[in-house]
């Protein structure tokens, strides 16, 4: 064999042994791979049946506890009724007491429930008009409060695509909160617009009420969170809970930004390709059977 044919025969054997080495790693890093998927799978099905669990007994949980609450309620009622005049003024301040909190916790209850819809919901896509529901929305505000001075401006033809129910009840509870904290006002002045954020389509409710406490931002959207008293405002504390899971739902975020007496604003963003971020949610399920 001539020296030229030595040479390139010990680099054919080089590169064969090259390659050997490359396939042995590539063959490990795929075993890796998939026993990390196996790992992945076993633990979001664990979630799953975890979050099944949890689901079934929140359901159930508010479900029997309606019962004895209205029996709570339904009794206290007739002390209050049937016996005023056997009672002392101490002891109809304390059934008045009972009876509040048993109205406070059936809210509760129901509020629970509606949260839970929210999740059970099956997602229905179609092209909605958030600008026409937004205006539906506002006008039905006026007429529940036909005294209220309150400029709405809505930026017109808003289109997405979404959920209707679930994008319409986010909407209702974002304006609802606009109407409700600027009632010190006069004239409130509610704006619904978009503009651009990071590159990203972003929606806005912005208001000129009462604001809130800015460092309490990561609190809004807790359930039974609120940042006003009851005396103040009326509420349970659930709207912004159910916006963010509606907004969570449809891939996107939701935030605010917000200070003391200086209005909020109220952002929200849509997955900006809402097919397929279902179509693998979708995919993940099925291959977890969720
Ligand atoms: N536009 C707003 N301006 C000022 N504070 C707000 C605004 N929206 C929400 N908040 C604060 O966030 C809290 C939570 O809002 P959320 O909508 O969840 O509850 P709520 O309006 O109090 O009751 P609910 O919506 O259940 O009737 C409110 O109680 C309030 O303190
Ligand atoms: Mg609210």
């Amino acid at each position: 064999m001539s020296y030229l044919s030595q040479v390139k025969a010990s680099l054919l054997t080089e590169t064969i042994y090259e390659i050997d080495e490359s396939k042995k790693v590539l063959l490990d890093v795929n075993k890796k791979l998939l026993q990390q998927k196996d790992i992945i799978e076993h633990q979001v099905r664990l979630l799953n049946e975890k979050n099944k669990e949890l689901r079934a007994f929140s359901h159930s949980v508010s479900h029997d506890l309606q019962g004895p609450i209205r029996r709570i309620e339904g009794f206290t009622k007739i002390l209050l009724e049937d016996y005023k005049d056997k009672l002392d003024e101490n002891a109809v301040e304390h059934l008045w007491r009972i009876y509040n909190a048993a109205e406070d916790m059936a809210e509760m209850i129901r509020a629970i429930l509606r949260l839970g819809k929210v999740s059970f919901h099956q997602l229905a896509l179609q092209e909605v008009n958030l600008s026409e529901l937004a205006a539906r929305i506002i006008q039905q505000l006026r007429q529940d409060e036909p005294d209220r001075k309150v400029e709405a401006a809505i930026k017109p033809d808003m289109r997405v695509k979404g959920d209707k129910t679930l994008l319409e009840m986010m909407l209702q509870n974002l304006l609802a909160n606009a109407w409700k904290f600027t009632s010190k006002v006069s004239p409130a002045v509610i704006e619904f617009g978009e503009k651009i954020i990071d590159d990203k389509r972003t929606f806005y409710v912005k208001d000129n009420g009462v604001g809130f406490n800015a460092q309490q931002t990561n609190k809004l959207f807790k359930e039974f969170s609120r940042l006003h008293g009851k005396e103040e405002f009326a509420g349970t504390g659930i709207g912004l809970a159910i916006a963010y899971r509606i907004i969570i739902r449809h891939g996107g975020e939701i935030w605010a930004e917000g200070s003391k007496n200086q209005g909020a604003v109220f952002y929200f963003q849509l997955h900006r390709n809402i097919e397929s971020f279902l179509q693998l949610n979708d995919t993940i399920a099925r291959s977890t059977n969720a």
